[in-house]
């Protein structure tokens, strides 16, 4: 089991989805949306900054022609539980009228940053709009919002790595871990 340990507090967090065990379920993602959207151009956009390692590996596999933005958006404190509002800190660098969107985030948690987020974003004109999740929690919705493609679903557990941090850390670790 592998610990990863940080100075001067005493959190630790235990390896709970190996490296190995989530490429190889991102690269099955991967080939669901190639299968489902064919050579029709994509584009990505990554929320910031769960999304970053997910996304990355995510595009390796993708065989249509594909185009990249992000978008930052809070609704979390350093705590463990969205506000409820969302706040957009850094907008996409292009217009997105006429693409093809895939949101990209982390995680599926209460459901309240994707669901805003889907309203702004439909608003702007996309010719198709799908959420991929790596994660999903169904058990913590409150919002009517579900993932066209999950990774993996969850129960009720806060993970970190592959991206996702607690209080801004961890987000480096290339496996998703459970803190204790
Ligand atoms: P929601 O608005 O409650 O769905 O929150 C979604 C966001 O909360 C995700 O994009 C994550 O950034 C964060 N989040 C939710 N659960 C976790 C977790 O277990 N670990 C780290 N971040 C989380
Ligand atoms: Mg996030």
């Amino acid at each position: 089991m592998q610990i990863y340990r940080n100075e001067g507090d005493n959190m630790q967090v235990k390896q709970w989805i190996s490296q190995e065990e989530v490429e190889k379920r991102i690269a099955v993602l991967a080939e669901k949306i190639n299968e489902d959207m064919g050579m029709t151009p994509l584009h990505l956009v990554g929320i910031l900054k769960g999304s970053v390692m997910f996304m990355s590996q995510l595009m390796k596999h993708l065989q249509m022609p594909v185009t990249i933005d992000f978008m930052k958006v809070s609704s979390y404190g350093d705590g463990t539980e969205s506000s409820g509002n969302i706040s957009i800190d850094l907008d996409l660098s292009e217009d997105i009228s006429g693409k093809c969107v895939l949101i990209v985030e982390d995680i599926l948690d209460t459901g309240r940053t994707l669901f805003k987020l889907r309203d702004i974003l439909n608003k702007r004109g996309a010719e198709s709009f799908q959420i991929c999740v790596l994660l999903d929690k169904p058990s913590r919705r409150v919002c009517e919002i579900n993932a066209d493609y999950v990774g993996f679903e969850i129960e009720d557990k806060f993970v970190v790595g592959y991206g996702m941090d607690y209080a801004q850390e961890y987000r480096n670790l290339p496996y998703i871990g459970i803190m204790e």
